[in-house]
């Protein structure tokens, strides 16, 4: 049996600090509204250009990896989860391990906006199970505040930038991720979009100046479906990992809305002081609200090795997800690592940044080559310099005898 653990985990929020009082010269809001109907006091912001849902996302796997003592090289697989990428493609995930030097992993996207972390987590954990990865890192990054209308004042109030990773490792002792229910209703798809972009509604002049590139919700109705659902996907992930509620010691909910975490927490009778809030300080991170949540947690001393943990999200889809998690680091490898691999550790980033520049002006000067034909044989990673052998064509089908009736032809 193969069982995934978490090993590694780190968070990054930008500097910038924007505050309830900083809104209210920005929207006819107050502090006291936004306090009183979300629980949020102050939101972390990319306001330098150069923070991007990538460059966050790399410094919280930068501390989940040094925590671990894990090289980018040794790590199989990259999923970021976001809602905010930093291109339609490529996945922000392929910028990450660039970023990384991550020179064996696969890398990918995944979109379920909040609950997208754990959905992520879910991925990882089958991975790991199957046997298909043995080192995974989970990402959860937003830069939503370059997806809000700042104009809005019901949508801008509520969001925050940042982001947060977790390692994970294969591991025979028992523990790690217990169990993950995943959950959808794309009939809600239209209560939290954003509608322009894809290609649904490509980006023209009319889209922008119509604001569709922007976030759209129905707050009222997300509400809703967040409390029956965060209730429901916490039972069905404990039930499924074969415990009680009284087994749980930290819930750790999507930090959307302090209202919301109150009435599903306390539909399920559970006392304030097994779930964890941080919401005050970061806003709605989105998928990043979870891992930013959990790496406080273990720093305030909230979580403790054997602890049973639940992490659970809704988000537009609409989507909800939970994980049950048993905490607690397997031992260490036995032997301690040797001079070349703490150095190797200590040179990671620029190591991956020289990586990446030889990568990109290898391609270039290969491209000089008179007679270059696209296939280079320097640095392939993962590629073969040897010709696919040809596809055999396929057998043309027989032609479609018409209906004798005529029915299914063309008018
Ligand atoms: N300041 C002052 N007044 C405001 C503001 C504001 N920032 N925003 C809205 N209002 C007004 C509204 O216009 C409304 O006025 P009206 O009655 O004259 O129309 C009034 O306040 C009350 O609005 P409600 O919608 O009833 O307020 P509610 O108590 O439902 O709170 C809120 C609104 C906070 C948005 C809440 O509905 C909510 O949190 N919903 C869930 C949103 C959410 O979690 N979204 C993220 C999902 S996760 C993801 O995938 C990103």
């Amino acid at each position: 049996m193969r069982y995934a653990h978490i090993i590694g985990w780190g968070k990054y929020a930008p500097e910038r600090v924007l505050t309830n009082a900083d809104l209210e010269k920005m929207v006819e809001t107050t502090d006291e509204w936004i306090r009183s109907r979300t629980g949020i006091r102050e939101r972390h912001v990319a306001a330098n250009p150069k923070d991007t849902t990538a460059t966050l996302a790399v410094r919280a796997a930068r501390d989940a990896l040094n925590m671990a003592g894990v090289h980018p090289a040794q790590i199989d697989l990259i999923i970021v989860s976001t809602s905010s990428p930093e291109h339609i493609f490529p996945a922000t995930a392929c910028l990450v391990q660039d970023a990384l030097g991550a020179s064996k992993a696969g890398a990918f996207d995944l979109s379920a906006a909040c609950s997208g972390f754990v959905y992520a987590l879910s991925m990882a954990h089958a991975s790991i199970a199957s046997g298909n990865a043995d080192y995974v890192l989970v990402l959860g990054s937003e830069t939503l505040s370059r997806i809000t209308d700042w104009k809005d004042r019901n949508t801008c109030v509520l969001f925050g930038d940042g982001a947060g990773a977790l390692l994970l490792r294969a591991s025979e002792q028992p523990g790690g991720v217990l169990s993950t229910v995943l959950g959808s209703d794309g009939s809600g798809g239209d209560l939290l979009i954003l509608p322009a972009g894809g290609s649904r509604f490509p980006t023209t002049p009319e889209t922008l100046s119509q604001g569709m590139h922007y976030i759209k919700m129905d707050g009222r109705e997300v509400f809703r479906f967040a409390t029956r659902v965060m209730a429901k996907a916490t039972q069905e992930v404990i039930a499924k990992a074969g415990l009680r509620l009284d087994d749980v010691n930290l819930v750790i909910p999507h930090q959307a809305n302090e209202r919301i975490i109150n009435s599903s927490m306390s539909a399920l009778k559970l006392p304030p002081d097994k779930v964890f809030v941080n919401l005050d300080r970061y806003g709605n991170t989105s998928t990043a609200s979870i891992p930013i949540a959990l790496c406080e947690a273990v720093e305030t001393g909230r979580v403790r090795p054997n602890d049973t943990l639940v992490f659970v999200g809704f988000g537009a889809g609409l989507t909800w997800a939970a994980a049950a998690v048993k905490w607690g680091v397997p031992p260490p490898p036995p032997k301690p690592p040797s001079w070349w691999r703490r150095f190797r550790l200590a040179t990671q980033s620029p190591w991956a940044t020289l990586r990446s520049w030889a990568l990109r002006w290898g391609r270039r000067i290969y491209a000089l080559i008179p007679g270059y034909s696209g296939e280079s044989p320097y640095l392939p990673i993962g590629r073969t310099k040897e010709t696919p052998p040809p596809v055999a064509p396929r057998p043309s089908p027989p032609p479609e005898e018409p209906p004798a009736d005529g029915a299914g032809a063309p008018s």
